[in-house]
């Protein structure tokens, strides 16, 4: 099944062509970044129409790169929540649009999912039960997965999400936009080590987070006498610790919790390196597997949410043009969302 797979959600437009599980023909991704970047943070408004300009162009470049046409397309796959809606409207309009034209059959994917199925293009069919960390800029999130498209959330974050916390950190720091990276690149030139931030939820006995008070306890110090002392480059790293840290810890007590020795992450915050690693070696040392897909599927794109639709049909899920965007949704329950 060849699937054209589009990604609209925030702030990147992504068209691509999944010509087999495992087998991205084309995967582009029209970042808008430099659109956002003097607002510090995504603007919706601008979100919305930058896609709509953007995404059938993307779609005509997608197929020309594949030597393909839309009679080669056997279904469409589109993220169609959570997200922002104006910018969700513009996919799911244009995959219901073509694939009514085209008469095929039109999956609405679920980002979360799409975020986790990444793996599954590069390490191939899921092996169950498996659990799923996905830490992005919109959510912190332990899942366990007994087949496809079967979650249960085992914890989220109860206030801003791990992406959204650097973001804001280096947006008061006056770092740039997107934050993440940044911070990433900055933490890396840290001298000192002595600099410590809360370590949030960590003890508390469940897989929940919570990073807006570490974002507070850092700019807290920022405006502390102790914050003069310090370089932008060791607050990072002290920041980038404590996130690492409750990550990695969080993630090791529900895998021993469940018994389940496989791990996914997935998601833009696991781009970042320090926490690859962390979580790796920590992992490692208690026998439990880690997976995480290259930097370039971590962030969104288009090409996983193609393939979490693969698994959605193999799944027995159905596809249907009853499916609308909602800029919330319940991923325990969101396939239902095809009926129709
Ligand atoms: O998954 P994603 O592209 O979009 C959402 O679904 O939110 O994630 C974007 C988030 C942003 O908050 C960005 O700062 C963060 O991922 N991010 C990173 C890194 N690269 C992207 N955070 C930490 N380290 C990175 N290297
Ligand atoms: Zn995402």
């Amino acid at each position: 099944m060849r699937i054209l797979g589009i990604e609209t959600s925030c702030d990147e437009c992504s068209a691509a062509i999944l010509s087999g599980p495992q087998d991205v023909t084309v995967n582009l991704v029209a970042s808008q970044v430099d659109l956002h970047r003097i607002y510090g943070g995504v603007v919706p408004e601008i979100a919305c129409r930058r896609h709509l300009e953007v995404i059938n162009p993307l779609i005509d470049r997608a197929l020309k790169q594949a030597g393909l046409s839309f009679r080669d397309i056997d279904a469409i796959a589109v993220s169609n929540a959570p997200g922002l809606i104006g910018a969700l409207l513009v996919g799911v309009t244009v995959a219901k649009t073509l694939a009514f034209a085209l008469d095929i059959p039109v999956y609405g994917v679920n980002h979360l999912a799409a975020h986790i199925y990444a793996n599954s293009i590069q390490f191939g069919e899921f092996d169950f039960p498996l659990l799923a960390l996905v830490v992005s800029g919109g959510h912190t999130s332990i899942i366990e997965m007994r087949g496809h498209h079967n979650f249960k959330i085992l914890g989220e974050t109860r206030d801003d999400a791990a992406g959204e916390a650097f973001d804001k950190v280096a947006k008061y720091m006056r770092l740039g936009y997107p934050g993440g990276p940044i911070i990433e690149k900055l933490a890396e030139k840290a001298e000192g080590k002595g600099l410590t931030f809360p370590r949030p939820m960590l003890k508390s006995g469940t897989f929940e987070f919570s990073f807006s008070g570490l974002k507070t306890a850092v700019i807290n110090h920022l405006r502390s006498r102790e914050g003069e002392k310090t370089t932008p480059a060791e607050v990072c790293r002290a920041f980038q610790d404590a996130v690492i840290d409750v990550l990695v810890t969080k993630t090791l007590s529900a895998a021993e919790s469940t018994g389940i020795d496989r791990v996914l992450m997935a998601g833009g915050v696991a781009a970042n390196r320090s926490l690859r690693n962390a979580m790796k070696s920590n992992l490692e040392k208690k026998g439990i597997r880690l997976f995480v897909p290259s930097p370039a599927l971590c962030t969104d794109n288009a090409a996983m949410v193609a393939c979490a639709a693969y698994y959605m049909n193999k799944a027995g899920i159905k596809s249907g043009f009853g499916l609308d965007a909602h800029a919330t949704f319940d991923l325990e329950n969101y396939s239902n969302e095809n009926q129709g």
